[in-house]
Parts: C-alpha cells; structure tokens; sequence
C-alpha cells in the first residue's frame, strides 16, 4: 500500500499465476505448460534473431506474422491481431468491446483472468452457474447486455462445447461482443474461427503458449471480422505500438510453419491424457473428460489440498485453487508419460 497508489491500483485484484518454481529437479504440471520443447526450427529461428537488428524497433504490424497466421486460419490479414500472450490480446478486448454500465457473463468457474480484467476497466459481470456435470450452461451465456467471455474448451475443467452450442451464443447475443478463448482448442475442441466470417460479433482468441510450447515467448493472436481487429489495433496503438518483440516474431513464423513436429506433440499429449485420465479413474477419482493439455480430477480417499501439498512436497507441482466451488478438485497439467507415471505412483502411495 503506498499513498502514491491512483484508485484503479487501490481497487485492482489481481490474477495469482501458478508458481513458477525455481529448483529444476521438479515436475512442473501446475501452469498448462507444454512438457515438450518449441520445435527445432523455431528455435533456431529465434537463436538467428539475435543480432544487432536488436537494436531496432520490431515491426509495430507484425504484417508477417499476421499473413502466416491468416493462410492457416483462411481468413485476412486484417481479421487477426498479434499480442504479447493471449492474456494481453483478452485485456485489450475487454477494454475495447465491453462497457463500464453493461453486465457482461462469463462462466461461474472459468479462467480466473476474467474477472480481474472486468474489476480493472470497471465492467460489472454474471458469473453463470455451470451445470451439475460442470459443464457451460449454454443458454445462461445467452442474451446479455454487454457482451460474453469463455473459454473453450472452458479452465479449469477442460470441458468443450460443441461447434453448434458456442454458435448458438453468438447468436443469441447479436449486438454484443461474445469473445471465445481457445487457449487450449489444439487438444481436441472444435474452433469457432470460421465462424468469425459469418458473425461480426465474434472474437476467438488463441495462443502459442500451450500447443505450441512457447510459454515464454508470449505469443498470442485473436481473428474475428475487421472492425473488431481495427478496435483492437486502436487499443494496442494507444498503449505500446510494440508488444511483440523481434524473438518472439522470428519463432512464431517459423513455429506455425512446422506442422509434422506439432501435430507430434499434440497427439502424444493427448495420448497420455488419455491413458492418466483411466488410471486416476481406475483409482476411484473423478476425472472431467478433458479436451485440454490438463485434467480437472475431484480426488477420492483424500483431500484435494492434501493431494497438492503432499505431491509437492514430493518435487511434484499440481493446481489447487482455494476458492468456492473449486476446493474438492485439483488440475492437473499433461507432462510426458515419464512425469505421468512419476505423478500416478506417488498418488497410489497416498491412497
Ligand atoms: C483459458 C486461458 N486463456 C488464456 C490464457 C493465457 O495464455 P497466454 O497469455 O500464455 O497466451 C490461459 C493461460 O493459462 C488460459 O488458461
């Protein structure tokens, strides 16, 4: 607390990220990462990059970038926007599209980054109930006054909504913006971008950090029709013309580039999703049919915080959110079969 603070610091909640620990002998499925590296190519794109062109300014457009992304997505450049991670491309889109007197919805559980950014531009929020299998309740999502905001496939339950049902919000919210995070689609839901033609109230927004191993790079996009994309550009340009730096760029166009070694991955991920997923289940637990790189697991014969804090006294770092509705259940990121197996016989001991 300092008298210095303006009100928006005094009034601002701000997002606690997982932790990031610093020993290196851990297993580390806490914050979604991908536990295989970037693909070879990016990562020389990026050791090339650094020369003494850092010394310029990036490109403020990223218009390479922007043309790579619009090939694969088959839209225009002008229907994406590049962001430093898709946290920053969601904050600008709430300042953008929402309104401090609107009530937009949002998921009652869902990725905890929302509300901060409603309480940080002052747009008031419903937070609706999910369903009693924890899924979106789709027609809660429906109507609202100032917009709507989820992920899908929805965190921490790694839930997904089918094409039809996210299509049937956007409809039912025709003069409002309804923004779809598709942090996590690359694992197994269905993307709403080829909507983003028909519905100029649709913006879906992805990132490189999870499918694409590039956490730390930051490296996030959104595409929707060019009105939303100029808002966005209007925003960003008011703030920093420069939120993607020359590293970042140089690994993103070469990462979006080598499929063969992405489509490995993903598919190794969901592989070992899917053989954890019946192993915790085969131990008594409940285990969310994630479409995600992470499980969402209500643990049986012990609590869930005990759960975390005993694994992570044992070097393994796993999610437990201490909020209402979420105590019984911790996430669980997909690490290689080597940390799955680690993870499922420290759990057996405890049970
Ligand atoms: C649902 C969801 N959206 C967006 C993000 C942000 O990802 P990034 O800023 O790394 O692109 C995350 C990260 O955990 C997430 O879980």
């Amino acid at each position: 607390m300092s008298k210095f603070w303006s009100r928006t610091v005094q009034e601002a909640e701000p997002y606690v990220p997982g932790e990031q620990p610093t020993e290196t002998d851990i297993i580390k499925l806490n914050t979604n990462e991908n536990p295989y590296p970037p693909s070879p190519k990016a990562i020389q794109a990026m050791e090339d990059s650094i020369t003494s062109d850092l010394r310029k300014y990036p490109s403020p457009t990223a218009e390479r970038l922007k043309a790579i992304i619009a090939e694969r997505e088959h839209v225009t450049s002008d229907q994406v926007f590049v962001g430093n991670g898709s946290d920053e491309v969601l904050a600008f889109a709430f300042q953008a599209f929402f309104e401090p007197d609107q009530t937009i919805k949002m998921p009652a559980i869902t990725y905890s980054f929302y509300p901060v950014y409603a309480n940080l531009y002052d747009i008031p929020f419903e937070q609706v109930p999910l369903n009693d299998d924890l899924s979106i309740q789709v027609d809660g999502l429906k109507q609202s006054v100032g917009g709507v905001i989820f992920p899908n496939p929805n965190a921490p339950t790694g839930l997904a909504l089918s094409l039809s049902d996210v299509e049937s919000i956007v409809q039912a919210n025709p003069a409002q913006v309804v923004i779809v995070d598709e942090a996590y689609v690359e694992f197994g839901a269905e993307s709403a971008v080829a909507l983003t033609t028909q519905y100029p109230n649709l913006l879906v927004t992805k990132t490189l950090s999870k499918s694409h191993a590039l956490a730390g790079m930051r490296i996030g996009y959104a595409i929707g029709h060019t009105g939303l994309i100029e808002g966005l550009e209007r925003i960003k340009n008011s703030f920093n013309s420069y939120t993607m730096n020359r590293v970042s760029l140089a690994g993103a166009e070469e990462a979006l580039a080598d499929d063969a070694y992405y489509d490995q991955v993903l598919s190794d991920i969901v592989v070992t999703r899917d053989w954890v997923t019946e192993r915790l289940k085969g131990l008594g637990f409940w285990v969310s049919n994630s479409k995600a790189n992470f499980l969402f697991v209500q643990p049986v014969g012990i609590e869930a915080d005990v759960l975390y804090n005993e694994l992570k006294a044992q070097g393994i770092y796993i999610r437990y959110f201490n909020k209402p509705g979420l105590t019984g259940f911790v996430r669980i990121s997909i690490g290689t079969d080597d940390e799955m197996t680690k993870l499922i016989d420290a759990i057996e001991n405890m049970v």
